[in-house]
């Protein structure tokens, strides 16, 4: 008996010294593919939030209702640019190297693109549908704006055989 809880014992004490000993998952800064992770994550979420909100207002949701999404839309347009980071260049993505040749370019449409999520979002919250339509146009607008200057269309699909 007394043996069999020094055996525990020590199994226990084991255990807690291989957690003990486990080195501590350092907090490191963002390498650039993990910044082209993100900001590909953030576009597919963004699509996603683009179809849930179109959606919504056709069905007749009511606006306040969609608040949160076209928020989060407004926040991750303020937030992706720097997720283009010039050290994120070499690494293989969909972004055209114009995004670091042309700036004022990609920032203008970034800008175009923060200004229709936020008017997207305010227009929610006031329960405007005539703003929060024409919002959600503009913001569609400025999605497609970007992509044809800077990001490499999706691959043509692969043929069935
Ligand atoms: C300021 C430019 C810009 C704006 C605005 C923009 N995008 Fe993008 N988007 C890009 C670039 C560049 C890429 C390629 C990124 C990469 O591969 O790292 C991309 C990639 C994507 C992708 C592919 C993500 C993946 O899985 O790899 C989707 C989907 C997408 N965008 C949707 C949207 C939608 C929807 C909007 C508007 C609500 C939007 N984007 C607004 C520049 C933009």
């Amino acid at each position: 008996m007394i043996a069999a809880r020094i055996v525990i014992a020590g199994a226990l004490l084991a255990t807690g010294w291989a957690v003990y000993a486990k080195p501590v998952a350092k907090p490191a800064s963002p390498s650039p593919q993990d910044l082209v992770l993100a900001r590909q994550a953030g576009m597919a979420m963004s699509a996603s939030t683009m179809n849930l909100l179109r959606g919504a207002s056709t069905n007749g949701a009511p606006l306040k209702s969609l608040a949160f999404p076209a928020g989060s839309l407004a926040k991750w347009a303020a937030a992706a640019p720097a997720l283009f980071a010039d050290s994120t260049k070499g690494v293989p993505s969909r972004a055209m190297p114009a995004v670091w040749t042309d700036k004022a370019g990609f920032a203008a449409k970034a800008k175009a693109f923060a200004d229709s999520t936020k008017a997207l979002a305010d227009a929610a919250k006031a329960d405007d549908k005539a703003a929060f339509d024409a919002a959600l146009a503009s913001t569609a607008a400025s999605c497609k704006g970007c992509h044809d200057s800077y990001q490499v269309p999706p691959g043509p699909p692969p043929k069935a055989s």
